[in-house]
């Protein structure tokens, strides 16, 4: 009996042993081995994450045995797969938070295991970013975002007279907010109205309420507003694009976009959806917030990590002060809009 659980025991060790071996083959386009880096992606379906995730993948293609996952919007499960792809022995880990208060959780997994990290996306808080050496950010200046989405809402509506509907010379709006604690999402609800503000437009919130970044709930919200506020609603400034397609489909129901009738909504991110939706006249305008570059920006650092290079080595990005590289979001309106139709072919 003893004599067969110990050949069991050996087996069971070549087994392992083989399937590492046979993991670790992964080659790149010179024969040469590439190093393991693991991601997390805190939910697959999220529109504008999904062409973060194929930036990476596209990069990441012949440099990086890339393991992703979709952490389905639960933070147990994330620190579940960190813990899982330790195991597996990547070399480094690009990490999409699904809680931004969660880095705490995630670095001290990484620290016990020696592992640089780069999270991206969602921003963890200065103090967790300066307790561990080997942690970078890449992502925006959250409120860039909002400012410029400030701005073209003063524009256009300055623009348009007719569009403050009551004649008050306020400007009544309706806020889609991001999800509550995201760093994007506290910051560009923020900078928008306060740079309305400082441009010298008077504002009255009629609603603000969070879609959670989704374009059902955007939806849904819009639904109970158009009911109580009709054509009160002067303006719809939202967090991001997903929700703002929401809304429009709401407004399209209750027949504007058609004979004259029409509402005024931006959102940020530039998505293709959106701008189709800027072609076809309907959505004022967008901020481009570069999937591209931020897909980019993470694998090539979290590559450089993995090989124990220099973050930055090879590259073009810059580091601030905080450890971050921000790529710029950029104002889309019909007259640019083949800027962020190139950024999303890739
Ligand atoms: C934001 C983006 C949103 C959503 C969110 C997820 O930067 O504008 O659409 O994808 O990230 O964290
Ligand atoms: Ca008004």
């Amino acid at each position: 009996m003893k004599k067969l659980s110990l050949l069991l025991v050996g087996f069971l060790l070549i087994f392992t042993l083989a399937a590492c071996t046979a993991e670790e083959e992964a080659v790149g386009e010179n024969g040469e081995e590439i190093p393991k880096i693991g991601v997390t992606v805190y939910k697959f379906d999220d529109n504008f994450m999904s062409f973060v995730r194929r930036a990476i993948e596209k990069h990441g293609e012949g440099k990086a045995d890339l393991i992703l996952n979709d952490s389905q919007n639960d933070q147990a499960k994330q620190n579940e797969q960190v813990e899982m792809m330790i195991s597996k022995g990547v070399k480094s880990l690009a990490i999409n938070l699904v809680d931004p208060q969660a880095a705490a959780t995630i670095i001290s997994k990484a620290k016990e295991a020696d592992l640089p990290i780069v999270f991206f996306n969602k921003e963890p808080s200065s103090e967790d970013m300066s307790s561990y050496e080997k942690c970078w950010y890449v992502g925006t200046t959250s409120a860039e975002a909002g400012i410029i989405q400030g701005e073209l809402v003063t524009d256009t509506w300055k623009a348009n007279p007719d569009w403050d509907r009551n004649g008050d010379g306020k400007l009544q709006y309706v806020m889609l907010k991001g999800e509550p604690g995201h760093p994007d999402a506290e910051a560009r609800t923020k900078y928008v109205i306060e740079t309305i503000i400082e441009k010298g437009i008077e504002v009255e919130e009629l609603e603000l309420q969070t879609g959670m970044w989704d374009s059902a709930k955007g939806k849904e919200l819009m639904d109970a507003w158009l009911a109580k506020h009709g054509d009160k609603i002067e303006y719809i400034i939202s967090n991001n694009d997903a929700m703002a397609l929401g809304a429009i489909n709401s407004l399209k129901a209750e027949g504007y976009f058609k004979d004259d009738k029409f509402m005024p909504v931006v959102g940020v991110d530039a998505i293709p959806d959106a701008l189709t939706q800027i072609e076809e006249g309907v959505l004022v305008g967008s901020v481009l917030n570069d999937a591209r570059n931020q897909g980019k920006g993470a694998l090539d650092l979290a590559l450089n990590a993995a090989n124990g290079k220099d973050i930055l080595e090879g590259t073009e990005w810059k580091l601030d002060d905080k450890k971050a590289v921000r790529v710029p979001y950029v104002a889309i309106t019909i007259d640019n809009i083949q800027e962020a139709k190139d950024c999303y072919a890739q």
